[in-house]
């Protein structure tokens, strides 16, 4: 047993401070800077024995008592690990609180560990990762929500007293309607209304200015995100996995870990936030995030299931002359008994379909490596339509509920990854694909569903409340054996546009699908969203005739992440043809500066008619400002620029020859001179330092 002892964790600009009690319990500071002088709370607060909102833990000990106290038995702090030990002082119930934190981005990592020598099961029926508190002060929510091919929408609100949760129950995948990540600003005025005459002051933060917290949970299955702005003022979050329907029955000697919830924290605004998770982002999240991407061709929008052999070969010759490097084939390459003709059946029976492709996968990937191109496919590993012969061998290996009706997605079921059977076939299927065709050096990995009906035949009856949990812990055995395994087989994670982007799915992939609203016009605040939480390298944007708009203006927002299209290259006219070589040539010019480079959010779209950004590069930047209705050439202010440089600005794609030398202060103070914008117009400009 521990008494009086505080515990600094601390970062370039942020510390996270505990203090055990002479009791031995655990308190903590108000997270945040370097110096809170707010006062200590409950660190972990436990349900039944005194706490009356929201709790971290709640636990039916194996004798029914309902109640857990937490008393500190040990610390232990190596490098940038802390580990508090803490366990029940009247039952043999253990939790371990670990926070890892990365100095130079003041990332903090938080999780735990629970364990216990009870004499039969512990039923765990809350099992939040983090519960840190923020003191008190006027706090400001921004949430990421949608709805498929509608990601990403940012809102905000001012959180009052009460709770306020994010949260989804999807299951199989972390999100469609609600991100698994949030931003969380505090402003300076630390009064409540108790406490003065005045209301409090507008939380002030902005991409440059103010306090601001970044909130994710790695988990990519349901999550809850609470908010409390409990009596007096102070605000107490609680994160992880969502124990909606998830009570989790622990056996003595067995750990439960929960996933890591990830904070970050800035002083100087959300711009310098994004900057630090890209990296973090970029270092520990993504595989192989300091390498740059491929420029992909992808046939989903430009032929649907509708294709063949010929079809696709005859792609190829015109992708390499545009330079695309990579090919991607889209869903509808598989099916016997029942092709992949439609998304009404095959799914499930990952063997090429021999009409649409006579001499199987291999003569693709022989053509594509001929003109030196990678060839990639798609994958929806955990899926099966019921009209497949999967799932005729197969009925039992479904999630559903018996004695309910089959409840289809997409026509379409999910299967049950609890199941080891389930995840060999999984793996299989994925493993001999690639082992018979050493070409495929890129996977799409897709799921267009989630749960509506949560039962597994594998599970037990008392069971099936672990269902949510055991599914993702299933799913990740499954991508790390694929990663382990095919580790020169880069992966982009899909689920029905961006529904699988979590920092833990993200460990197993080289970039995210964010959306199938391929509009530029939509993707222009999609990708806005995304870019909070995840670097250009990792944001696949591909050129796509939805929406109809201007050639230039779709590369130019494509251009601004990792550039992909998904076109049919020979309906293209000459003129289209030039638009696209150019600006593929342009993009392979500036893609380092966009995919290695520091993101500045110049311009919101939710805020004005021109949406404008731009990445730095060492001495290199690349402006983009984008015109959603008329814009009037207002002079565009720089960041991330040395005041006492020169500069050459040139614009490029196309390439005007408008060129100008200026200085870093001037850009920075005076501002860039926009020309005026129609609608749907756009603009690129490389600045090198001189
Ligand atoms: C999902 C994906 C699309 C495409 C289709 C194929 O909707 O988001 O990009 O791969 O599946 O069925």
């Amino acid at each position: 047993m521990i008494q009086q002892k505080s515990i600094r964790i601390q970062t370039k600009r942020a510390a996270l401070e505990f203090e055990v009690d002479a009791n031995s319990r655990l308190n903590q500071r108000a997270f945040g800077g370097n110096a809170s002088d707010e006062s200590t709370v409950v660190a972990i607060p436990t349900s039944g024995d005194g706490w009356v909102f929201e709790p971290a833990i709640r636990a039916v000990h194996a004798d029914g008592n309902t109640s857990t106290d937490l008393i500190v038995e040990g610390v232990s702090q190596h490098a940038d690990l802390t580990c508090i030990d803490l366990r029940d002082p009247e039952y043999p119930f253990y939790l371990q609180l670990f926070v890892r934190a990365i100095f130079d981005l003041d990332v903090f990592e938080m999780w735990t560990v629970i364990r216990h020598d009870e004499e039969s099961e512990v039923v765990l029926e809350a099992f939040a990762s983090s519960s840190l508190d923020f003191g008190t002060g006027d706090f400001r929510l921004t949430q990421f929500s949608g709805d498929w091919a509608d990601e990403a929408n940012m809102t905000s609100e001012k959180l009052t007293p009460g709770i306020k949760s994010l949260d989804s129950k999807l299951g199989v995948r972390a999100h469609q309607f609600t991100s698994p990540w949030f931003l969380l600003s505090k402003g300076s005025d630390s009064r409540t209304p108790l406490q003065s005459d005045s209301p409090p002051l507008p939380v002030r933060s902005s991409e440059d200015e103010g306090v601001v917290f970044a909130g994710a949970l790695a988990w990519g299955g349901s999550f809850k995100f609470s908010f409390e702005v409990l009596p007096k003022g102070r605000l107490r979050t609680v994160c992880g996995m969502n124990p909606y329907a998830s009570a989790y029955r622990l056996a003595p000697g067995v750990e439960f870990e929960t996933p890591k919830m990830v904070w970050a924290y800035s002083d100087r605004g959300t711009g310098e936030l994004s900057r630090k998770l890209h990296r973090y982002v970029r270092d520990e999240v993504i595989r192989d995030g300091n390498s740059p991407r491929s420029i992909l061709l992808n046939n989903w929008e430009a032929t649907y299931f509708t294709f063949d052999e010929d079809k696709i070969v005859s792609l190829f010759a015109g992708a390499k002359d545009l330079g695309i490097e990579l090919f991607l084939l889209d869903d509808g390459w598989f099916g016997s008994k029942y092709p992949r003709d439609d998304d009404t059946q095959g799914l499930g029976d990952w063997i090429p379909d021999l009409a649409k492709l006579p001499h199987g996968i291999g003569a693709l990937t022989e053509a594509a490596e001929k003109l030196d191109l990678r060839f990639g496919i798609w994958f929806e590993p955990e899926m099966v339509n019921p009209r497949s012969r999967l799932f005729e061998e197969h009925p039992e290996w479904l999630i559903r509920q018996p004695k309910r009706e089959m409840e289809l997605q997409r026509n379409q079921m999910v299967l049950d990854l609890t199941n080891p059977e389930v995840r060999s076939f999984a793996y299989g299927i994925l493993d001999t694909t690639l082992r018979e065709n050493p070409g495929i050096t890129y996977v799409k990995w897709d799921c267009n569903r989630y749960f509506t009906q949560p039962g597994s035949s594998f599970l037990s009856p008392q069971n099936q409340s672990h269902l949510q949990i055991e599914y993702v812990r299933g799913l990740y055995e499954v991508m790390g054996r694929l990663a382990a395994e095919h580790p020169g087989v880069q992966v982009m994670m899909c689920s029905g546009g961006g529904g699988r982007v979590d920092y833990a799915s993200m460990r197993f992939a080289h970039e995210l699908w964010p959306s199938d609203m391929t509009d530029p016009v939509r993707r222009i605040f999609i990708q806005w969203g995304f870019s909070h939480f995840f670097p250009a390298i990792a944001t696949a944007n591909h050129v796509t005739r939805s929406g109809d708009r201007p050639l230039k203006f779709a590369f130019d927002v494509a251009m601004s992440g990792r550039m992909g299209l998904d076109i049919d290259l020979a309906k293209l006219s000459e003129c289209e043809r030039e638009v696209a070589a150019v600006a593929i040539a342009t993009y392979k010019q500036i893609r380092d500066i966009v995919q290695l480079g520091d993101l500045y959010r110049l311009e919101s779209p939710y805020s004005g008619s021109r949406s404008s950004l731009m990445y730095t590069y060492g001495d290199r930047a690349v402006v983009f400002a984008f015109s959603l209705g008329e814009s009037f050439g207002n002079p565009l202010r720089l960041k991330g620029l040395e005041g006492g440089k020169q500069y050459q600005v040139k614009e490029i794609n196309p390439e005007c020859g408008r060129e100008l030398t200026l200085s870093g202060g001037f850009l920075s103070e005076q501002g860039l001179p926009i020309p005026t914008l129609g609608k749907f117009e756009s603009v690129v400009f490389l600045v090198t330092g001189q």
